[in-house]
């Protein structure tokens, strides 16, 4: 985990927030590439979820709903963690964690900070409170008074706001179950274990869709969702061997839960979850028809028909999608005598596809090379570099991941040819300037895999 928060910063992907005052705890800001490698991982999703298929649609709702809305989703009284004070070492942590290390089911974030190997509780000094409930969302208020009547909350889960969205989405979309309402956006909890890079954070971006069934079809809607997302995250070039799904125990489940499984990644850290997948029943939408007394049903018009649909909800995060991503294709290998460090990233989710290079700054190959890559940005991600020799800018973009490197040579003068660079093996070919943009498309739409796993 430490080389890849030291190259995520190194690089542009992902650093502390508030760093010239210390950092502030579990936030995080992302550069560059970070934003580009985001983008590329949540046009993916989105990809998933409505290009390619007829039965979802999109939603963008607030942030700061009513605040009724966490009444009825049980989130005002439910959303709770379960913490431990030591008195001693004065740090916090979770009564669960700590529960799941002792029965030997390996959860990360609770080593006491007397005693980094040891457990809370363990340690001689550690003196544990009683747990109490804490509730994980932020409040704030709405306009000058800060009182009980304009108290509002910071969601925790993009969720909600399709809920409370779904009849007028219904109406609109004309849409009869079994359809979809997909989201991204941010959420907001306020954690308070450590956080593991970006793994656990108080701001994060969720993508969760909302997939609205008749309630006799819920368990098979539920299989195929867990399977068509496993699906997704290997296509993103995941590693399979490093994902698994887990069923929550009765215990775990979430109050609006009837069945979770969970995807979890090996992560650096050990097995934990990237997305969870859960059937909440018609918990949410007899909730809030309870709560706001609009009737939140399907009526088939033909037949006259009505129900409450059902729901299963994949619920994935981008941060926990990327660090996955970083931990996979985080790579380390010796190449004629010289360590490299290279992301194997998935040339469709790279945050550049291409990088421009003169070989050397002189004798026309700057502005030569500038001419191509002015060409080929307008169809792919692409960056010009001439700073520094060309191996130190081949490992600069081997370390962001880009797959391919066109470098301009003394050759390119005479024969207008030059040469393409494979990330993965290495292997340069010479072809033509006029081919390069046709090369490197049939070279996107190409599927990938990792080498690692070739290996
Ligand atoms: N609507 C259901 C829901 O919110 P969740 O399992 O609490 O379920 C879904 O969250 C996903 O959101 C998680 O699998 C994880 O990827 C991401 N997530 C949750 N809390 C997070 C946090 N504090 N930091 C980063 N990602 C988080």
């Amino acid at each position: 985990m430490e080389k890849i928060v030291a190259l995520c910063k190194r690089r542009g992907f992902i650093f502390p927030a508030s760093e010239i005052y210390g950092g502030i705890a579990n936030t995080y800001d992302y550069g560059h590439h970070g934003v580009l490698l985001k983008n590329n991982v949540i046009a993916q999703w989105w990809k998933a979820m409505i290009q390619e298929r007829d039965d979802i649609v999109a939603l963008d709702s607030a942030i700061i709903q009513h605040p009724r809305t966490w009444e009825a989703s049980g989130h005002l009284e439910g959303f709770t963690d379960p913490l431990v004070d030591c008195r001693s070492c004065k740090l916090r942590f979770r009564a669960d964690h700590i529960e799941e290390e002792r029965a030997g089911d390996g959860h990360p974030e609770v080593r006491c900070g007397r005693a980094p190997s040891k457990l809370p509780g363990d340690y001689p000094e550690c003196d544990l409170t009683e747990a109490r409930a804490f509730n994980l969302m932020f409040e704030t208020t709405i306009g000058p008074v800060k009182d009980a009547a304009s108290t509002v909350y910071l969601r925790p889960e993009t969720a909600q706001g399709i809920f409370l969205d779904f009849k007028t989405t219904l109406q609109w979309a004309r849409r009869k179950p079994p359809f979809g309402i997909a989201q991204v956006g941010k959420s907001f909890r306020n954690e308070i274990t450590p956080g593991n890079f970006i793994f656990r954070t108080l701001e994060f971006e969720q993508m969760e869709m909302e997939f609205f069934v008749p309630p006799d079809e819920v368990d098979s809607w539920h299989e195929y969702w867990l399977q068509e997302r496993m699906d997704w995250y290997e296509r993103l070039g995941l590693d399979r061997e490093r994902l698994r799904l887990r069923p929550h125990g009765p215990e775990e489940l979430s109050h609006y839960s009837n069945a979770t499984s969970d995807i979890e990644y090996l992560y650096p850290i050990g097995w934990s979850e990237l997305e969870g997948i859960a059937n909440r029943g018609d918990f949410d939408l007899t909730q809030h028809a309870k709560y706001s007394g609009e009737k939140l049903e399907y009526v088939d018009t033909a037949t006259q028909e009505r129900y409450v649909p059902h729901v299963i909800e994949p619920a994935g995060g981008v941060g926990r999608t990327m660090l996955a991503l970083l931990c996979d294709g985080y790579d380390e290998e010796e190449v004629e005598g010289r360590q490299r460090t290279v992301l194997r990233l998935h040339p469709q989710l790279a945050p550049v596809k291409v990088a421009v290079l003169p070989l050397v700054n002189r004798d026309g190959m700057p502005e030569l090379a500038r001419e191509i890559y002015e060409d080929l940005r307008g169809s792919v991600p692409a960056e010009y570099d001439d700073g520094g020799s060309i191996g130190r800018r081949y490992r600069r973009q081997d370390e962001i991941g880009t797959p391919w490197g066109v470098t301009v040579d003394g050759q390119t003068l005479d024969d207008r040819t030059v040469t393409l660079r494979d990330r993965d093996t290495l292997e340069q070919i010479r072809l033509p300037i006029d081919e390069l943009g046709d090369e490197l498309g049939r070279r996107l739409a190409n599927p990938w895999r990792s080498p690692k796993l070739a290996a």
